[in-house]
């Protein structure tokens, strides 16, 4: 796992959602309730960018056709049967940083 630091952003209480381009991916950053979390930004139901949806009960909410994400484990809600990539995040002194593993070494994990 590679730990990238995300641009221009302080940690913060406030809610927020913001996209955030890291190592070529779109990321959806969300600070909820105190915690900020990384999740893909792009929905996988059809294409919609999560960073213009909403939070509520520990879910972000696609704006497109309101599926909903559990901001922790990313997985959609019960029938929608999908799921966005959700990624570690780590306050740090210097700033914010986001863990990323790549599809090399997600298949090298398979097969350990
Ligand atoms: S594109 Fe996100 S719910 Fe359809």
């Amino acid at each position: 796992m590679t730990w990238y630091k995300v641009p221009d952003l302080q940690y913060t209480t406030n809610p927020f959602i913001k996209k955030v381009k890291i190592n070529g991916k779109g990321i959806c950053l969300v600070g909820y309730e105190g915690t900020i979390y990384a999740i893909s930004s792009t929905c996988p139901h059809a294409g919609g960018e999560l960073s213009g949806g909403w939070c509520r009960d520990g879910k972000i909410t696609c704006p497109i056709h309101r599926y909903s994400y559990n901001l922790n484990t990313g997985r959609g809600d019960p029938g929608q049967n999908d799921y966005v990539d959700t990624h570690p995040v780590e306050i740090r002194e210097d700033g914010i940083y986001i863990g990323m593993t790549s599809f090399f070494e997600k298949v090298k994990q398979a097969f350990k």
